[in-house]
């Protein structure tokens, strides 16, 4: 279901995702996935999750799911919902949407039994440390300071990087590991890559560019030949 490497774009609620714009951009991601080879999904806003999955055959996320059972929790957004709209999976604990550890946990097991893939965020080296050990298919370590400032993290703070690296190799090596914040080009994804994460997660370079799909081309050129290169140095 999932490629790798894996560039996860989350559309947030950027003024430019609201309506045909949001179809626009998951069409153009689902293109470079295409054309590269290279793994992308989206995560569009809760009210364009259907419409997205119904327009690109690429992988479709939600932003945040709540961890409740189906019943009396108005306002809410519960796993058996975004499964319904045909999406694979969920973020969980994005730092602008943080969870209580008790609920990561339980939406994490939530989606995982309902045959969705868990994608966790953390901030630090230590939280990663213990969002590992909750067995998400997908980690993103993504230090909030850098969110949204064009500097990147596998080249501002690389140490967050492989510390995140290692503790996920450490706790279980199964656990797809990408970083995130401030990634804004293709060199930037590439460092990623060497540093050994398996892929990025990223929103305002690609939402607010001017061109989106020719920064997100670049970013899928780069990924391949970062990724290419790792493999065979193996
Ligand atoms: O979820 C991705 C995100 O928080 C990073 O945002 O705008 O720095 O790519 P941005």
């Amino acid at each position: 279901m999932l490629r790798f490497p894996l560039i996860v774009l989350n559309f947030k609620v950027y003024p430019e995702v609201i309506g045909e714009n949001c179809i626009r951009l998951a069409k153009y991601a689902e293109e470079v996935a295409d054309e590269y080879g290279v793994g992308v999904a989206v995560a569009p806003p809760i009210t364009m999750l259907s419409r997205v999955v119904n327009s690109v055959g690429i992988p479709v996320f939600a932003q945040h799911v709540d961890p409740y059972l189906p019943g009396s929790w108005t306002g809410s957004t519960i796993v058996e919902m975004i499964k319904e709209c045909g999406a694979v999976g969920s973020i969980v604990n994005h730092s602008e949407r943080r969870v209580l550890l008790a609920d990561i946990s339980m939406v994490i097991k939530r989606l995982k039994e309902n045959g969705l893939i868990p994608l966790l965020c953390t901030d630090t080296v230590d939280t990663t440390r213990a969002g590992a050990a909750l067995y998400p298919d997908i980690l993103a370590v993504e230090p909030p300071e850098l969110i949204g400032t064009g500097i990147p993290v596998s080249k501002a703070k690389p140490e967050i990087v492989v510390g995140a690296v290692d503790v996920v190799k450490k706790i279980n090596p199964s656990i797809h590991i990408l970083c995130g914040a401030g990634i804004s080009a293709g060199e930037d994804v590439a460092k990623a890559i060497e540093l050994g994460t398996e892929g990025v997660l990223l929103s305002s370079a690609y939402v607010k560019a001017k061109n989106p799909k020719s920064i997100l081309s670049s970013m899928a050129e780069s990924a391949v030949k970062a990724w290419e290169k790792n493999q065979s140095s193996r």
